[in-house]
């Protein structure tokens, strides 16, 4: 098959990945690779076209990241985005200056349209701009294409060469017809066809996976999350029984949730499936422990500790397989963002189960890309398009200590949340909802008694990146509906209030 792809040179901008996404929303495979990368790196990929993302840095300052400048020999496209468009035409011999404050929100970009890169655009475009330097004399053979009331130069051209570049930043969604400018160079300049297809990444990975691993035992941890499942799947359609999946019920799952993974891997699938209830020793080690690191830390070691022990049971295997998706490989490559919560996932590497090879079918897919292959695949749509749920479950959205009572309570409430919100077809909406159990209680009245019981929190957030998220505004009807639910029919709660707070300054979830 003819290969396209498009490789996006990272400079350590916060919006990469979303640039990544947006490529791949056009069918086209693309590659985030750091700015260090090497010229015959890049000659090796043969990519149809690159882009230059944008970054933190000033591009005089000494140790600003540049990428080799052999790239401008290469006869391909190239996009340059705010840093990147400094770096293009400083490279060119353009120049860059730095302005007296940072400009920064959505303007009014007045576009150049009959330039390629803005065709099908008015000209006028509401653009995000976030910069503080800005291109103040266009490299020899570049033409600008577009400008602000304070930038004179938003955006300039070298159709010859094929370069373009835009100070603002298409990828966001502040950006109007930000995904029709990344279309534009991606199928109109670059030229590329589209041939990034789920459809056929799953045919094709069953395919080769199956001639790789064929006769071969492979071991899987299931978390019931969306990635472990769809990766469980794919290799179970490739190499059938001689792929074992270890399920861990730590008893931290939502409601019904152990039934459903169970249900789909013992009767959808042909795979040897070994459930392990590990409800009693989680409960155990989590006894009396209040803080949420702490909880993270134990979960997330306990996990592997009862992995590792069923694994021995199997003996050694060729190949465990990782559910592991491309944010993770760009997030642990560039080594960026300060730690706020250690992410202790689970399904952690397991240091002494005994296989030779690791393999990871969904590395290079984004997360909305492995929602697609599961639904090809055949997995359920309610487990498809799963919320994410994290590792160390409701452990840490039970605030203080975890008994079993307090797990019940929260499975109830939580379930009912997502039934109201469910029969209200708001789901599509919701990046991430749950309910919280507190440690506070309070005082009320039920009847003629008077009640002491706990507060439910109720949380509900819209986000793209799940790094901001706005609180999620729920009408106050299907609220008072929910309320009314969880006080009558979940015992020992009798108050439910609902998080107002946005991300930052708060986080998702509440531990
Ligand atoms: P926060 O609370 O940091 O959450 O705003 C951002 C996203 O990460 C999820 N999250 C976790 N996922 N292990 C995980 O696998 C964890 O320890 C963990 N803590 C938070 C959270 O649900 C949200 O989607």
């Amino acid at each position: 098959m003819e290969k396209e792809e498009i490789l996006i040179i990272d400079f350590g901008g916060q919006y990469n990945q979303l640039i990544a996404r947006r490529v791949r929303e056009k069918n086209v495979y693309c590659e985030v690779v750091p700015y260090t990368i090497s010229i015959e790196k890049i000659k090796e990929k043969n990519p149809k076209g690159i882009i230059f993302t944008g970054g933190p840095s000033s591009i005089y300052q000494e140790d600003a990241p540049k990428c080799t400048e052999e790239v401008f020999n290469l006869n391909i496209p190239i996009l340059g985005i705010c840093y990147g468009m400094q770096f293009m035409a400083y490279s060119l011999g353009g120049k860059v200056k730095r302005a007296d404050k940072r400009e920064y929100g959505e303007m009014d970009v007045n576009l150049d349209n009959t330039s390629m890169l803005f065709n099908n655009l008015r000209n006028t475009n509401i653009c995000l701009m976030s910069h503080t330097d800005y291109v103040d004399e266009l490299p020899e053979g570049f033409k600008k294409i577009a400008d602000t009331d304070t930038c004179k130069i938003a955006a300039m051209e070298n159709s010859e060469k094929n370069y373009y570049a835009v100070q603002f930043h298409p990828e966001v969604n502040h950006t109007e017809n930000g995904d029709k400018i990344i279309e534009n160079f991606v199928i109109n300049i670059c030229k590329c066809k589209g041939l990034w297809k789920m459809d056929t990444f799953a045919k094709n990975t069953i395919e080769s996976l199956s001639k790789k691993l064929k006769d071969k035992k492979a071991l899987c941890a299931l978390s019931g999350g969306v990635d472990s499942s769809v990766a469980a799947v794919l290799l179970s359609k490739a190499i059938g029984k001689n792929l074992t999946c270890i399920f861990v019920d730590h008893g931290l799952l939502r409601k019904n949730e152990v039934e459903e993974v169970e249900e789909i891997f013992t009767k959808q699938f042909d795979v040897n499936f070994v459930k392990v209830d590990a409800r009693d020793r989680f409960l155990n080690k989590l006894k009396d422990v209040t803080s949420p690191e702490t909880k993270r830390k134990i979960i997330g070691e306990e996990f592997i500790r009862v992995f590792e022990e069923e694994a021995k049971k199997i003996g050694t295997v060729d190949y465990l397989v990782q559910g592991t998706i491309y944010p993770d490989v760009i997030e642990s490559g560039l080594g960026k963002s300060s730690v706020i919560k250690s992410h202790h996932n689970v399904g952690g590497l397991p240091d002494y189960v005994d296989f030779k090879e690791i393999v990871e079918p969904l590395r290079d897919l984004f997360k909305d890309e492995v929602r697609k292959v599961g639904k090809e695949i055949g997995l359920p749509d309610y487990l498809v398009n799963r919320q994410p749920f994290p590792g160390p479950g409701l452990a840490i959205r039970i605030i203080g200590d975890i008994t079993e009572e307090k797990l019940n309570i929260l499975k109830e409430a939580d379930y009912i949340f997502r039934e109201e919100i469910a029969k209200n077809n708001m789901e599509k909406e919701l990046s991430q909802y749950f309910a919280v159990l507190t440690d506070t209680r309070s005082v009320g009245v039920m009847g003629d008694e008077r009640t002491y019981d706990y507060l439910i929190a109720l949380r509900a957030v819209v986000t793209d990146d799940f790094m901001t998220a706005k609180f999620a505004k729920i009408p106050y009807e299907i609220l008072e509906k929910i309320s009314k639910r969880i006080v009558n029919e979940v015992e020992h709660v009798n108050r439910i209030v609902y998080d107002i707070t946005s991300k930052p300054p708060a986080t998702i979830e509440w531990e």
